[in-house]
């Protein structure tokens, strides 16, 4: 028996047979399988087991690393199904060698499977990476036969865990209320978690999970799974929890209207599912899934922090034109401020885009309202010492534009069939499994970017699921594909963009937070949370948003009020601020219709931020009380590595008399650390707290915590550590 080790990497295929450690720096998935033999996983979790432990303990899981129909009992559920050329729908997988390689940061395993009698091969990959725990798996499934062969089922990935205490935690919502963790415990039969709206996946619920091991979901202890779905399409994840000693978690993209025609000598590869293994609860898999973010490229911005700005949108909505644009800029510089975006409104020649009925498509500068061009806005941009951004929606196309008058045909849609129209009554999405498509929507940003130099940021919008499915540019025999090729088309898009454009800031925006997720981070820098800016629902999205996905990489902006979304909740501009602070801080209103305290706050809010942004924005989070435990408050903080630094939140979500508020425990200091807590952002016309300027060892405001004043509704405070 060879025992791997992951430091014995080499490109060569190695004599294998047996046991196979893939690791990271703290976990380990065991696996093994001899040559002509089946794939199997033992063990997933800390590091250090070995088989012989495990079988020793009786604790051996032993199942198909891969389970394929027509070899896995018709107990388990396949991950894998394909259906050969001669109509055979079975698949036998035997390994036919494995290989170790490096790859960047992380260790490749790759099993190469053959089918016992058709020929088809499939590869599965296991990424382990070295300075992070996260193992990322995946299959590619090759066609050797001579006619097409179809994928009826093709899941990324597979786990299978000992039955127990198990809980699920994923993320349900809808448009403006996004990301609610619903948790709830694993139970005999099948729960399936799937997105259908084909071009968006993250409104409704999200492909990603937790599985808490130790009994019902805790923030700081527990063992702990993650699992992401790298993918920007529609998606199954499927636990399944069988009479056996097993539950088994399944996730790939969802084969419904999908069976995937895959041609002969052609190879499928499927989305990464990443995989992450901790002991520290929902906390300790968040923080790893934030550093691989922002560490190992699946977040494009990485380290970097972003700007503070201002957007149009809430604003003006599509009031645009170049005094008010000039007027936005003058505000958010005096606020200190370091870039504006124009949002929708500001194209359409032929058809102005003044609502949402018309004029996506034309990305011709509107010069009724903009006469001077983009140029002047740009000029005027550097002028105040920021940067200028602008918003496209590169995938959509109203009925009521010149493009669709010059191609109809590049609309998604059934030959004979009456179109179903989205937003404004005439919304379209375009087929980008079509390479003119693709290239029009590629000259759509190089054009911007080559004529303006200038523009620093994109926010990049999706305001339409796929309702018309059909591509008039796929053969008759290729539709099942479309769900599929459409990602794959927008993904080689965004790849030739970032090939020529790696610095521009891009914000994937899909009305709101409709396209979180790790198949488009890696060619975006940040997301937009959600169009529901009230800060108190705030509060909610992004504590569930933060489950997967790192500050820096969720926009959260300071909005107005009374705001219409929430029937016309009015929310103190201090806790708006406070609430935004806690990701990548911008703002989201009219500022010339500001009261003087909220230009007050605002400007002191900036300016704190400033200082406090690099930990909020790349250091390590830790929810301390969660809103959904109905405690009255929620606070969460950021730490730095070195545990020298860090910014607290705490957030009051509920208002009564003799309100008993529980003490705020901090976590991730150094026990032994003394810290000052300084208070930010004070309330304008109000002394810092009683707190402020204080000093506690770590271990006292981890083990002790200390009471926050918060007297008023909807006081919040944010206290800078040093
Ligand atoms: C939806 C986005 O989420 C909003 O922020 C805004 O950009 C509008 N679309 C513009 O139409």
């Amino acid at each position: 028996m060879l025992a791997v080790c992951a430091l014995l990497l080499s490109a060569k295929v190695l004599a294998w047979e047996g046991q196979v450690s893939v690791t990271t720096p703290n976990t380990q998935m065991l696996l093994h399988a001899w040559e002509g033999g089946d794939l199997r996983v033992a063990y997933y979790g800390t590091k250090g087991a070995t088989l012989e432990e495990l079988r020793n303990a009786g604790d051996e899981l032993n199942a198909s690393a891969l389970p394929v129909f027509g070899t896995v009992d018709m107990v388990q559920l396949p991950a894998l199904q394909v259906q050969h050329a001669d109509g055979d729908l079975n698949l036998e997988l035997r390994v036919k060698n494995y290989e170790l390689r490096k790859d960047g940061n992380a260790a490749l395993h790759v099993f190469t499977m053959e089918d016992r009698l058709q020929p088809v091969t499939v590869k599965v990959y296991y990424k382990a990476y070295s300075r992070v725990d996260i193992l990322e798996t995946w299959t590619e499934i090759t066609n050797n036969e001579k006619k097409p062969i179809l994928l009826k089922r093709y899941d990324s990935g597979h786990l299978v865990l000992r039955q127990g205490d198990v809980w699920l935690t994923h993320m349900h919502g809808d448009w403006a209320a996004e990301a609610e963790p619903v948790m709830e415990p694993v139970t005999a039969g099948l729960k399936t978690i799937r997105n259908t709206d084909g071009a968006r996946n993250s409104h409704l619920d999200a492909p990603e999970v937790m599985l808490s091991l130790d009994g019902k979901p805790q923030e700081q202890t527990g063992r702990t799974i993650g699992a992401a779905l790298c993918w920007s399409g529609n998606y199954e994840l499927r636990v399944n929890t069988v009479m056996r000693r097993e539950h088994h978690l399944y996730a790939g993209i969802d084969p419904q209207s999908s069976e995937y025609v895959l041609d002969p000598k052609q190879t499928f590869q499927t989305p990464h599912l990443a995989l992450a293994f901790s002991t520290e609860g929902m906390g300790g898999v968040s923080r790893t899934f934030h550093r691989w973010a922002r560490t190992e490229g699946m977040l494009h911005r990485g380290m970097k922090v972003g700007d503070m700005l201002l957007n149009s949108w809430e604003g003006l909505y599509f009031d645009i034109d170049e005094g008010r644009m000039k007027a936005m800029m003058d505000d958010i510089a005096k606020f200190g401020g370091e870039l504006f975006v124009m949002d929708d409104g500001w194209f359409g020649d032929k058809y102005p885009r003044n609502n949402d009925t018309s004029s996506l498509g034309d990305w011709v500068v509107d010069k009724r309202k903009l006469p001077n061009g983009l140029k002047a806005l740009t000029d005027a941009a550097r002028e105040r010492g920021i940067k200028f951004g602008i918003w496209i929606e590169p995938e959509a196309v109203n009925t009521r534009s010149e493009l669709f008058e010059r191609h109809p045909e590049w609309a998604l849609q059934t030959k004979g069939r009456e179109l179903r129209l989205g937003r404004g009554g005439t919304q379209l999405v375009l087929d980008m499994t079509n390479p003119k498509v693709q290239d029009f929507v590629f000259n759509l940003v190089d054009t911007l970017l080559t004529n303006y130099p200038d523009i620093a940021y994109i926010k990049w919008d999706a305001n339409a699921s796929i309702q018309n499915y059909g591509s008039l540019y796929l053969p008759k025999d290729r539709q099942n594909n479309l769900y599929v090729d459409y990602h794959l088309g927008l993904l080689n898009v965004l790849q030739r963009i970032r090939q020529k454009y790696p610095d521009v800031v891009i914000q994937d925006c899909a009305s709101g937070g409709g396209r979180a997720n790790y198949g488009l981070l890696p060619y975006f820098d940040e997301f937009w949370t959600s169009d529901n800016t009230d800060a108190l629902q705030r509060v909610y999205i992004q504590w569930g948003t933060s489950l997967f996905f790192p500050a820096n990489a969720m926009a959260c902006h300071i909005n107005h009020c009374p705001y219409w979304n929430t029937g016309g909740r009015v929310i103190p501009v201090k806790f708006r601020c406070d609430v935004a602070m806690s990701g990548r801080l911008g703002i989201e209103l009219q500022p010339k219709d500001m009261t003087d305290e909220e230009r007050q706050q605002c400007t002191r809010c900036f300016q704190d931020y400033k200082q406090l942004r690099p930990i909020v924005q790349t250091g390590d989070l830790y929810r301390l009380v969660s809103p959904y435990d109905r405690k009255g408050v929620a606070s969460l903080m950021y730490v730095d590595e070195g545990r020298t630094q860090g910014t607290l939140f705490v957030y009051k979500i509920d208002n009564y008399y003799n309100q008993p508020l529980p003490r705020i425990r901090l976590a991730g200091l150094d026990p032994d650390a003394t810290y000052t807590l300084t208070e930010k952002n004070v309330r304008v016309g109000q002394q810092p707290c009683s707190l402020s300027g204080k000093r506690f060892t770590g271990r006292f405001l981890m083990e002790v915590g200390i009471e926050v004043p918060l007297r008023e509704e909807y006081a919040s405070r944010v206290f800078e550590l040093k």
